[in-house]
């Protein structure tokens, strides 16, 4: 019980909570070996080669997992790979090359898996970015809605049978804290109007993120695969110092490791407990609510405006989740 309100007072101080201060405090709470052998398990992740794809893609090979880790260049792909390689215990780490802002990319790279990998139990859509300014992608979406949010839907459903037959499967998409600040906007879903802001432009994508988690997990409810969205905090990442500079300066002594980061996206892939529970949204092991300021709430037609935005983009209606 003290935990628990310790932990929502650092929740609604923010600095508090995402900072390695929250993560020093509410791990104390933590069972200690309440991450199970994934031995005989298959985990993907993607962006991979660095920050919390690379963390999480470590945390799995530790605890005896195969994993799968999606990067979009060859050589810090292969970097990334013989680094967890020293982590497993004796599977051997295997490498997807796939570019997510390609539609063609990622249809391949889901084909290749299915012919490749006999079992996929978990699946972790880590990727992301914050483009500074509008970019349009070979396919003419907008780079961060299409990295952010049509690549993880596309990937999902091209991978839903084969996660379907490896039963019980998760899925955990790695959102951000950022999405609190802005509703989906689905009037303009690629940030069409007005001046482009890339921070606004990413915590629209993390917000559709952790609305899309909800819907798919309604959906694949009933097929044994558990979907999560989870926020890592503030992680002292390549990505984070690369996209905002200065909060990176000013914030990094209280900045989580990468390692940190990653907790609860391992928890998430391999915990009992996350196991019984799906659509969550969750930090530092705990699910947290979606929304904390007025007015960036959706109404389900906003919701379902941005499926049926992802299903036109990627192929038309999803019929069989
Ligand atoms: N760090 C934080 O404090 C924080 C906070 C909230 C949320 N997050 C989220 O956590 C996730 C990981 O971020 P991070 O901080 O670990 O950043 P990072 O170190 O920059 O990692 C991002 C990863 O995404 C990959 N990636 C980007 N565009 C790609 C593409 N088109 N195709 C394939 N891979 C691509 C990168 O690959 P390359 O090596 O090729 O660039 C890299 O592996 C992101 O979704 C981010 O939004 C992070």
């Amino acid at each position: 019980m003290l935990g628990s309100l310790l932990d929502d007072a650092l929740d609604r101080t923010v600095v508090g909570g995402y900072t390695n201060v929250g993560y020093a405090l509410r791990s104390q709470l933590w069972p200690p070996d309440d991450l199970p052998s994934m031995a005989g398990r298959t985990a993907l992740v993607t962006g991979a080669t660095s920050g919390l794809g690379l963390a999480t893609a470590e945390g799995f090979a530790r605890l005896g997992a195969r994993v799968v880790l999606v990067a979009r260049d060859a050589e810090r792909g292969e970097r990334a790979r013989a680094r967890v390689a020293e982590y497993g215990r004796g599977v051997q780490p295997q490498l997807e090359l796939c570019d997510l802002a390609s539609l063609r990319a990622v249809g391949e790279l889901a084909e290749r898996v299915k012919a490749g990998l006999d079992r996929l139990d978990v699946a972790v859509h880590n990727a992301g970015v914050l483009p500074p300014a509008r970019e349009l992608t070979v396919d003419g979406i907008e780079l961060t809605f299409a990295v952010n949010v049509v690549a993880p839907f596309l990937l999902t459903r091209r991978l839903v049978d084969m996660l379907q037959r490896s039963r019980p499967a998760r899925i955990v998409t790695v959102s951000s804290g950022g999405m609190y600040a802005r509703g989906l906007h689905a009037s303009d879903l690629q940030f069409a109007a007005g001046e482009f802001s890339g921070t606004t432009a990413y915590a629209r994508t993390k917000r559709a993120q952790v609305v899309l988690a909800e819907m798919w997990a309604s959906r694949l409810r009933d097929r044994g695969i558990v979907v999560s969205a989870v926020h890592p905090g503030w992680a002292d990442t390549p990505g984070l110092s690369a996209a905002l500079p200065a909060f990176h300066r000013l914030t990094r002594p209280l900045l989580r490791t990468a390692e940190q980061g990653a907790d609860t996206i391992v928890w998430l892939g391999a915990a009992a407990r996350p196991g019984r529970e799906t659509g969550g949204f969750w930090h530092d092991r705990r699910r947290r609510p979606t929304h904390l300021l007025p007015g960036t709430g959706e109404s389900a037609a906003d919701r379902q405006t941005l499926w049926q935005e992802c299903e036109r983009l990627t192929g038309g209606p999803v019929r069989d989740a």
